[in-house]
């Protein structure tokens, strides 16, 4: 059952701005991606599109949160991100700077819940507090594969070849598409005739 908990038109506001982010996150993710497909490092390359997945669905966790507390959802334009980095260092420095940076406007959401005395919106927010200390730890590390490797080719080929290995997975219980499944044997395809 749907339970209505009426946001703030302030929290529902700080919330819709914070998806933006979200997406913009993984927008930036996945223009590091290409850039790393541009360099034929298709294991850097496939890292940063998981890291845009977990975006997208940070963003969507949050749409559905303000869509499930009788809120509206807002879209805004999402800013354009930065199209080539000068080395792997600089994008990846580039990607743990971006999560301090995110850290930082989640605690800030946390302040709104709380100045808002919306506690129900402050409890849904320490999950994301929670990703933010991996998300800064993975980028830390990544960060310091990509420093030790340099331009060795033959470590830089090593780490692509570790970076290829990380895989997408959605967090246990959300569910990207909540309308119910495609009748049987129906495709992309079918529906596009
Ligand atoms: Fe959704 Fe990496 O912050």
């Amino acid at each position: 059952m749907m339970v209505i908990l009426m946001l703030s038109e302030k929290m529902t506001e700080a919330l819709n701005g914070q998806a933006n982010r979200e997406l913009y996150s993984s927008y930036l993710y996945l223009s590091m991606s290409a850039y790393f497909e541009s360099l034929g490092l298709r294991g850097f390359a496939n890292w940063m599109r998981v890291q845009a997945g977990e975006e997208l669905v940070h963003g969507m966790k949050m749409y559905d949160y303000v869509i499930s507390a009788g809120g509206r959802g807002r879209m805004q334009a999402i800013e354009a991100p930065q199209f080539v980095w000068a080395s792997p260092v600089e994008a990846f420095q580039a990607v743990y700077n971006h999560e301090r940076v995110v850290t930082g406007l989640i605690k800030a959401l946390v302040g709104v819940a709380i100045s808002e005395k919306d506690k129900t919106t402050e409890n849904f927010l320490q999950w994301y507090l929670d990703e933010q200390v991996e998300e800064e730890e993975s980028s830390d590390m990544v960060l310091n594969k990509a420093k030790t490797v340099g331009s060795d080719p033959r470590a830089l080929a090593a780490a692509d070849k570790e970076l290829g290995q990380r895989r997408f997975k959605f967090p246990s219980g959300f569910d990207m598409f909540p309308y119910g499944r495609q009748p049987e044997g129906t495709t992309i395809g079918s529906l596009k005739k």
